[in-house]
């Protein structure tokens, strides 16, 4: 039986993480990203989920963003532990993170085939609101909506 545990990034969790992180992060990277790792009975890591934090930057500006945004980061479950709902515990960790800190909105953002993150979107109540062309020539749907 696989008993999951989600709990915050420490380092040197990025030497591990490397092995499957969707694209190679500095160590840098990781200090500068809020993130919540899920680990195995054995404490070997088996998923990431990163965010960055919108603060409204001023009480005067906080008119144009009223409201605290979290963005999503990134995220992957370890090719041999996807289809077990890890991922679904990775969101699930990372929305209670988002709430201790007061952040209450999220957009988040994956490729139009990415039916798995599709799917984790929609479970966590946020919807496509665009798809935007990136520089590489992709597109990416960015799904929003409160927490
Ligand atoms: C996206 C990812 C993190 C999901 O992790 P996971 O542990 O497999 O997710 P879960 O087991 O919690 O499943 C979440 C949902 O995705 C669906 N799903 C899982 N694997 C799937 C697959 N290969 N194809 C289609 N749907 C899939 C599940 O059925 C579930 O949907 P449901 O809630 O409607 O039942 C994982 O597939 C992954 O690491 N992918 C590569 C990296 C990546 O794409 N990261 C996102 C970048 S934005």
């Amino acid at each position: 039986m696989l008993t999951v545990t989600t709990r915050c990034y420490r380092s040197p969790d990025e030497i591990d993480l490397a092995v499957f992180a969707e694209v190679p992060r500095t160590a840098q990277w990781w200090w500068a990203h809020p993130t919540v790792v899920a680990q195995d009975e054995r404490g070997t890591l088996i998923g990431y989920a990163s965010f960055s934090l919108s603060l409204p930057p001023t009480v005067t500006l906080a008119e144009l963003q009223p409201r605290a945004i979290g963005w999503g980061q990134g995220m992957a479950v370890h090719p041999e532990f996807r289809g077990r709902g890890i991922g679904q515990q990775l969101i699930e960790a990372r929305v209670r993170v988002l709430h201790e800190l007061g952040v209450h909105f999220f957009i988040g953002h994956a490729a139009p085939a990415n039916t798995a993150m599709a799917a984790l979107f929609a479970r966590q109540g946020l919807t496509p609101a665009a798809t935007l062309p990136q520089a590489d020539g992709t597109d990416l749907i960015y799904y929003m909506g409160a927490l």
